[in-house]
């Protein structure tokens, strides 16, 4: 079968995904790239690994031809919070790093997945239910990059016949690697901070409401689009897809059930406060359940289940070392 190659392996997504990948497919049909530059015996522990700046378009391309590539996985972006602090960095990964994956995808036949974002919205779309397709006018350097994704992935299918599929994912809830600089990395650093000292500041109001998923419905969600017959999908850009649409005190109250004593105070950052208070309370994903079967596995409940006695272990087995 053709390869498949992750960008930007190395990090929350990637982490996750690259493993799922290697089970379903075999692990020398995975091959995971990033910018970072591995120490040998890193590169070997999760071999086959290659250093590839996504902004490069030809290490893109001997890559794809080094590896027989069939399938691009592109997570390399950086992040919304990120995004606002460079925003110039971020228009050149987020955008030439795309406009490089779609033009080797049409030099070589490949499929392409992107990782847009409830970030693609912005003040002046419904923040309820927002529907599948709605106005998309982002205030953040992030979104931007993330509307315009979405129009060249629509625009590569369209125009050059690219399968091009995405995700309107909305915040990851994960425990293998630490988020890289979103505005909903609270609700994971929330976990953390349970399971280490009992406590929290949140730099979100209590009230604050966002979407949010669990990383294995996140990567099921992302393999079965993969795998869907092409046929049935009506949206080439990105589907909307989510688990549970929560406010950071509802999060806090789910651990405080399992996690006795657990407290959250709450100093607002002005900055990622503005931009999730310009992004949708919860989305409208029906069109996803309609053309793939999107059908995620965990609530909040059973997610804060999974999520303590993961870390918990995970803590615990660091600590032995
Ligand atoms: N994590 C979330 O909650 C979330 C939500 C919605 C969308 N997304 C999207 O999913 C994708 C992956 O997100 P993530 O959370 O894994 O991000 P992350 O920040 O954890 O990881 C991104 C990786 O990209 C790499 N990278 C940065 N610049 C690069 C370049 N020029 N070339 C190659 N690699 C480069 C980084 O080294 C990092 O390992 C992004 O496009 C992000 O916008 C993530």
């Amino acid at each position: 079968m053709p390869t498949i190659l992750v960008t930007g392996a190395l990090g929350q997504i990637g982490a996750e995904l690259v493993p799922a990948l290697r089970a379903r497919y075999g692990a020398d049909n995975v091959i995971a790239t990033d910018l970072k530059v591995l120490p040998p015996s890193g590169a070997a522990a999760i071999a086959p690994y290659a250093h590839l700046d996504c902004t490069e378009a030809q290490q893109l391309h001997e890559a794809v031809q080094r590896y027989d590539v069939g399938t691009i996985y592109h997570l390399a972006a950086l992040l919304s919070a990120s995004a606002e602090a460079a925003p110039q960095l971020a228009w050149s990964v987020n955008m030439s790093g795309l406009y490089n994956v779609l033009e080797v995808a049409r030099g070589y036949g490949c499929q392409v997945f992107f990782p847009s974002s409830i970030g693609a919205f912005g003040p002046t779309t419904p923040r309820d239910l927002t529907p599948q397709v709605a106005v998309q006018r982002p205030t953040t350097i992030y979104g931007v990059t993330k509307v315009a994704g979405e129009l060249l992935c629509d625009y590569y299918a369209g125009r050059f016949g690219i399968d091009t599929r995405g995700l309107r994912l909305p915040g990851l809830i994960s425990y293998v690697a630490v988020p890289g600089g979103g505005t909903t990395d609270y609700a994971v650093e929330m976990f953390y901070h349970a399971v280490r000292y009992g406590r929290y500041t949140c730099f979100l109001s209590a009230d604050t409401r966002l979407d949010m998923m669990y990383m294995p419905d996140a990567i099921a969600a992302m393999m079965d689009l993969m795998a869907t017959d092409s046929g049935r999908l009506r949206y080439r850009n990105a589907y909307n897809v989510t688990a549970m649409s929560v406010t950071s005190a509802e999060i806090a109250a789910a651990i405080a059930r399992q996690v006795p004593g657990f407290t959250v105070d709450y100093e607002v950052d002005p900055v990622r406060q503005a931009i999730a208070d310009s992004w949708p309370r919860s989305l409208d994903d029906s069109a996803a359940h309609a053309d793939w079967g999107f059908a995620p596995r965990y609530d909040l409940e059973t997610m804060t289940t999974d999520m303590l006695a993961r870390l918990a272990s995970k803590l615990a087995a660091a600590r032995s070392r």
